[in-house]
């Protein structure tokens, strides 16, 4: 596969050639089990994919694209269109890299490291932006839309996939832990830097949107379930999920809740949920979709008032 840049504004690319001091960038300590998860859900996360708005000629970004996963998809829905991922791990532009050229080795998708603060892109060049899980990995959400609204063409759409943290999955919790243990995330995430907003995107994706100047189309709920017995993928996915949760909630749970979740939650315990014959898990995932509109028609129909920029 080349690297396709043509609708990439003179971005560094990644192309790096490595000597032999070079270590090879590293992927996220969380790649594995994002990996587990892409291949656990790929009928749902392509399903979800199928109801985006995408002409086979069309131009398209991934923002976030980390191990490439959505762009291939993203791909499967285009003839002569292209898709352009853009992350700001070399590791994950690499592994993405690997993955796209196993898979499809004729595809015109493109990869170029950038940060979203400043996406190298021009305004108005692709027909739509598609940012999947990653807003509350990036340093501020409005700053991401408001670039996908830069770079998508008037009439073209910007779809942003997200979860809600303390809504990401249900497990079989006696209720009441669940409770603690949604009180726990929440105080965990307060202590982070930022405070705990970005990371319940998906309960007002839809406001999101609109606060950043996109019209709001749509906004469409995903669900779906696993159960018992699981296979190594969903396995290796809901390890990862309740492992980041006992880093996360663990400290902030009274010690007699602590007892009660780690049982559950630690796959050393005889308890340990997913293991149970019984299990079943459900899954939330929001799309919202938005339009950019065109200013310069919408302030020409205006009282003559001249045309606005952008507001980048
Ligand atoms: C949770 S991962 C999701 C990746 C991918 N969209 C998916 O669904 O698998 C978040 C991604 O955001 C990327 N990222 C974090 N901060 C970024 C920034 N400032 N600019 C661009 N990408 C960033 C990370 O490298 C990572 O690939």
């Amino acid at each position: 596969m080349s690297v396709q840049t043509s609708i990439v504004a003179g971005a560094p690319n990644d192309s790096r050639a490595m000597t032999e001091t070079d270590a090879p960038p590293k992927t996220p300590a969380y790649a594995p089990m994002l990996a587990a998860y892409h291949r656990a859900h790929a009928a749902e996360l392509r399903a979800i994919i199928a109801t985006v708005p995408l002409f086979p000629s069309d131009r398209v970004l991934d923002l976030a694209c980390g191990d490439g996963a959505h762009m291939r998809w993203l791909r499967e829905r285009l003839d002569d269109g292209q898709v352009v991922g853009v992350d700001i791990s070399e590791g994950y532009l690499r592994f993405a890299r690997e993955q796209i050229e196993v898979a499809d080795a004729d595809a015109s998708a493109g990869l170029c490291a950038g940060a979203v603060e400043r996406l190298p892109l021009g305004d108005d060049s692709v027909d739509l932006a598609w940012c999947a899980h990653s807003l509350y990995s990036l340093p501020d959400p409005m700053v991401a839309l408001s670039e996908l609204r830069r770079v998508v063409r008037p009439g073209g759409h910007v779809a942003v996939l997200e979860q809600d943290t303390l809504h990401r999955f249900m497990l079989p919790w006696p209720a009441a832990l669940e409770i603690r243990i949604h009180q726990a995330q929440l105080e965990a995430l307060r202590a982070r830097p930022n405070g705990p907003g970005k990371y319940f995107a998906g309960r007002r994706l839809g406001k999101l949107l609109t606060d950043a100047g996109l019209s709001t189309c749509s906004v469409r709920s995903f669900c779906c379930a696993r159960a018992a017995p699981l296979d190594a993928d969903e396995r290796c996915y809901l390890d990862g999920l309740l492992h980041d949760l006992r880093q996360k909630a663990g400290p902030f749970l009274a010690a007699a809740d602590r007892v009660a979740f780690e049982a559950l939650a630690d796959p050393a315990s005889d308890e340990y949920l997913p293991r149970r014959p019984d299990f079943h898990a459900t899954f939330l995932d929001v799309l919202a979709i938005a339009r950019v509109e065109d200013e310069r028609a919408a302030n020409r129909s205006a009282d003559g008032t001249p045309p606005i920029g952008r507001g980048r």
